[in-house]
């Protein structure tokens, strides 16, 4: 998989992208992450990205074109399957659509910032907004290095113990069943026999009642959504 990411803001990619999970991703080949500098698309003299608002209001716009010229060159290499953009006007990023985009082949995701982007590029350029919570960032920097990760971490392989993505909280509607590792007493704080004992279908079921207990207790709405 390919993900090209385009932001005005390239440092602030730099962290969530060397490090465990996503650079072990990289160096073993299974995932490409291209950060795009907007800066190097811009034509004007100043380097600008952004302009005021038609119309007045508080708040500066990133321009179309530069967005335009960056996007069009990557198509000109590569056949993408979605262009994102990071908008906390998006749809709400869930476990169901990382495994959806995590079968794809090449993503574009675009960072917005100051007052969002013309709004051109989303009518012309992007197919698909995704916000990763009712809440605003400063950019959608930190937002498209979430939904990376959320799909990275899907990719057969990426993950160490490969069935670990798929009993991650989420993937079967449920939040995760508690876990426990040595010692088994600390303090007079147990682990609960169940998991000492070693049969695995009473360790199973027991992992099953406390997701389904969990859930009931912090994430009903997960009963009611398609997940
Ligand atoms: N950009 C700013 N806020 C955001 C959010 N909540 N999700 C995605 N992109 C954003």
């Amino acid at each position: 998989m390919r993900i090209d990411i385009i932001t005005c803001l390239p440092k602030l990619l730099e962290g969530p992208f060397s490090d465990s999970i996503l650079k072990r991703a990289q160096d073993k080949q299974l995932v490409s992450i291209v950060i795009h500098d907007l800066r190097d698309y811009s034509t004007n003299k100043h380097k600008a990205l952004d302009d005021y608002a038609f119309g007045g209001g508080a708040g500066m716009v990133m321009m179309v074109e530069p967005i335009d010229r960056c996007i069009s060159h990557l198509k000109g290499l590569h056949n993408y399957d979605e262009v994102i953009y990071m908008s906390p006007d998006g749809e709400l990023l869930t476990q169901s659509i990382a495994n959806q985009l995590s079968l794809h082949q090449n993503l574009i995701i675009l960072c917005g910032h100051y007052k969002g982007v013309d709004e051109r590029v989303r009518e012309h350029l992007i197919t698909r907004e995704i916000s990763i919570g009712d809440y605003v960032l400063s950019g959608g920097e930190l937002a498209a290095a979430v939904l990376s990760d959320s799909i990275v971490r899907l990719i057969p392989g990426v993950l160490s113990d490969e069935s670990s993505a798929l009993t991650d909280s989420f993937q079967d509607g449920l939040v995760a069943p508690p876990v426990y590792t040595r010692p088994a007493t600390y303090k007079n704080w147990n682990v609960p026999d169940v998991l000492l004992s070693g049969h695995e279908s009473n360790i199973e079921q027991w992992r099953y009642e406390k997701a389904v207990e969990r859930t009931k207790i912090r994430r009903p709405g997960l009963f009611e959504s398609d997940l």
